[in-house]
């Protein structure tokens, strides 16, 4: 992240003075110049006061060196309002997105990710700013800097065809891709900017509400609950959708198209909602059985369930992967295994709930739902983890897997095999190092620690060690930092 000068660091901690002293935390009542002046001891007009009133622009990137220009720096964003009106037939996109954000520094400027669409118009504070675009870099100029620490509100109104990330090389197409009846909207890692302004990185998680409009007969899906029926007017309707719970951008979706849908509770009567597309139809009681279930079992093994529901989504695109969207996880032209929705539920523990601040730590999502799908075989008295373990590491010395060190995933190769199974094989060398009763108990405290908040690799590692009461860092560096194939743990 940007380092503030030290001259600076100074003027910051006099606006600092001057907006709480004088006008309280209001972006819009935050034109503090002349009482910083004086509570800084220095006369109006001259050289800080006008240095704090220009502020400093926010970085273009978050601050993870492997994607330096995803996220934004200078603000943290709260609450996401999104307003989508989408039409299958033109694939046109139009919508109004309301980014309600602090700043964490006197911003002079910011920036949000934006890839594609026309911008109409964006205010901050009800005000027009000025904007501009530099790739995916939205740079918004508001009218007057806004002060650090103080809530200010940004609408982006923007439309035209939504263009997905396509058949990146080591990513596949992901963001919002349009189907023959509506999108399909995965967006993992970076692609929620091809459907909404944002900061797209998942250390910035938010709250977020839908409005989404569609033709009549189609159905749009979100994340969370729907709040109130939706409303059908002159041929459109409009859904409306909320998830209340902290969520990373590429876990938002906004999934159209149509769908056969069943609702219920689990037994412990969580809220179980799936939906198919029609031709999936025959996999409808299947995907909400399973999925209810599952979610018990990963209840009792993880901790309680994270968020107000769960579920699952089959869409006829043949995307040939899943994602585990928070609280809906969607399945991308295939009918789902059981194994397949025991690694996506599990993930609502570990990459929904529990986030990752850097991408490089990606094997605390992939490695986890991975070894959730061999605990899974296991419960289910199939392969137990045991057994796929060891046929996993059966696998010959000079085979890829042991070149790539999983505990750093690479940019270029985020999702590699490594990432997931060596990922789950460290899990499980940890659990033959420490044994059950502390490796459970260590899975549990993990998730109760970190509760709709971010993780990072060392922060696991410090927790193993002091629930075993061992010293880990030899397994953790063989198994998640070495490129070659562990002999000891
Ligand atoms: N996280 C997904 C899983 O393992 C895989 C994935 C990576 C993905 N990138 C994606 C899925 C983009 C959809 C879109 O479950
Ligand atoms: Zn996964």
């Amino acid at each position: 992240m940007i380092m503030a000068s030290g001259r600076l660091a100074v003027v910051a901690t006099a606006v600092l003075i001057g907006t709480i002293g004088a006008t309280g935390c209001s972006a819009s009542r935050g034109d503090s110049g002349a009482t910083t002046a004086v509570a800084d001891g220095s006369a109006p007009g001259d050289e800080v006061a006008v240095e704090q009133h220009q502020g400093r622009a926010g970085a273009a990137g978050i601050g993870d060196p492997d994607f330096p220009n995803d996220g934004n720096g200078g603000y943290d964003v709260g609450h996401y309002r999104l307003k989508i009106e989408y039409d299958p037939e033109r694939k046109h996109l139009s919508g109004v997105t309301t980014v309600e954000a602090k700043a964490t520094q006197n911003l002079s400027r910011f920036d949000l990710d934006l890839s594609g669409f026309t911008v109409g118009k964006v205010t901050v504070n009800g005000a027009a700013a000025r904007f501009s675009r530099s790739g995916d870099e939205l740079v918004v100029t508001p009218s007057r800097t806004i002060p650090d620490r103080s809530a200010f509100t940004v609408e982006v109104t923007y439309a035209g065809q939504p263009k997905p990330v396509r058949n990146s090389p080591n990513l596949g197409t992901y963001g919002f891709i349009p189907t023959s009846d509506g999108a399909f909207v995965t967006s993992e890692p970076n692609g929620a900017r091809t459907w909404f302004p944002g900061n797209d990185h998942p250390a910035d998680k938010a709250r977020y509400d839908f409005e989404i409009t569609v033709p009549e007969g189609v159905t749009a899906l979100a994340n969370g609950e729907q709040v109130g029926s939706p409303v059908t007017q002159g041929g459109k309707t409009t859904y409306t959708w909320r998830e209340s719970h902290p969520m990373a951008s590429y876990l938002a979706t906004v999934t159209m198209g149509r769908f056969e849908l069943r609702e219920g509770k689990t037994a412990s009567g969580i809220k179980n909602f799936a939906a198919v597309d029609p031709r999936y139809s025959g996999s409808l009681n299947e995907l909400y059985n399973q999925s209810g279930r599952i979610t018990e079992y990963w209840s009792k093994v993880f901790g309680p369930y994270p968020f107000s529901s769960t579920g699952g989504v089959i869409d006829d695109f043949p995307a040939g992967y899943a994602l585990e969207n928070q609280t809906k996880p969607m399945y991308g032209g295939f009918n789902p295994g059981d194994d397949v929705i025991a690694h996506e539920l599990a993930h609502q523990w570990f990459g929904d709930s529990l986030s990752i601040r850097r991408w490089k730590d990606l094997w605390l999502n992939e490695g986890f739902a991975t070894y959730a799908e061999w605990l899974w075989s296991e419960h289910k008295g199939n392969a137990s983890a045991e057994r796929i373990f060891r046929n996993r590491y059966a696998v010959d010395s000079g085979a890829a897997i042991w070149k790539y060190a999983p505990g750093r995933a690479k940019p270029d190769d985020l999702f590699n095999d490594s990432v997931y199974t060596r990922g789950a094989m460290t899990l499980h060398a940890l659990r033959q190092r420490i044994g059950d009763p502390a490796f459970f108990k260590l899975l549990k405290t993990w998730n109760a620690e970190h509760r709709y908040g971010y993780v990072t690799t060392p922060e696991f590692v410090a927790l193993a060690e002091r629930i075993s009461g061992k010293q880990l860092d030899g397994l953790f560096d063989a198994w998640l930092f070495t490129a070659k194939k562990p002999t000891t743990w």
